[in-house]
């Protein structure tokens, strides 16, 4: 079940904001009846109604992007700042991202319209492997490796087992670049966790999300998913075991 508004948004038909404007304006009927208050969820067996014109979903599509940094991951932004959707001019259905990557990571981002893939992959329970290149400061030891592995604690709890493993470093910017895998997504909880073992990062990049790797997109390009990579997702989302197959 998920929120009207939201549906109509997902729809391709209205912002969410307007679709909830639409709803008070008594323009949206549900199974035939005037829905004129916000709050009301509805399923995918619920026929939606807008000015009398039922609504039909949009074709779902997707996207992987090169996120560069220095974008918001989201459609609009109160500031005017670059917004990830800016790099789909020509795509006309309704995209948003997939959960988020700061504004100064860089890295593979998904999008979609497809709301019931975006909560798929973005459930905590299904969350899929992430691989992150993180360059740090000071000189990171196997010793904060493994405590990075076994899991730190942050304000909001102990991190799940994690992948770390050093790609090399730099004793004389005194820098260490880590390759660190996840399957949490937590908010920004990458540079938070080097926070909690002392190193800072400086630069984060993610690489990989399952078995999707950034290949030799730059940053800013963008590139469909094919319908197979989206049923392996679906598949590798479901699955028990959500652990990346090289
Ligand atoms: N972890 C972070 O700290 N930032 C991101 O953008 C993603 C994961």
């Amino acid at each position: 079940m998920e929120r009207l508004q939201k549906v109509i948004a997902h729809a391709g038909i209205a912002s969410r904001r307007k679709a909830e404007e639409m709803i008070i304006e008594g323009r949206v009927k549900v199974n035939g009846k005037v829905v004129n208050e916000l709050g009301v969820k509805v399923g995918a067996n619920d026929k939606v109604e807008i000015d009398g014109v039922p609504l039909s979903k949009e074709e779902p599509v997707y996207y992987m992007l090169y996120k560069p940094r220095g974008v918001i991951s989201a459609v609009t932004d109160d500031k005017n700042r670059k917004v990830v959707t800016d790099f789909f001019p020509h795509v006309k259905e309704r995209i948003y991202p997939i959960g988020r990557l700061d504004y100064d990571t860089s890295g593979l981002l998904l999008l979609t319209n497809d709301g019931e893939f975006a909560n798929l992959l973005m459930h905590p329970k299904f969350e899929i492997d992430k691989v992150y290149v993180a360059k740090v400061k000071g000189i990171v030891n196997r010793y904060k490796l493994k405590e990075l592995e076994k899991g730190v604690v942050l304000s909001d709890g102990k991190t799940a087992p994690a992948k770390a493993k050093i790609i090399s470093t730099d004793n004389r910017k005194d820098t260490t670049i880590v390759e660190l895998t996840i399957h949490e997504g937590r908010n920004r909880q990458v540079r938070r966790m080097f926070e909690a073992i002392g190193h800072e990062v400086v630069k984060l990049k993610r690489e990989r999300y399952g078995f999707l790797h950034l290949g030799n997109l730059r940053p800013g390009d963008a590139r469909e998913i094919g319908p197979h990579e989206v049923k392996r997702l679906r598949a590798l989302a479901t699955s028990k075991d959500s652990r990346i197959i090289f």
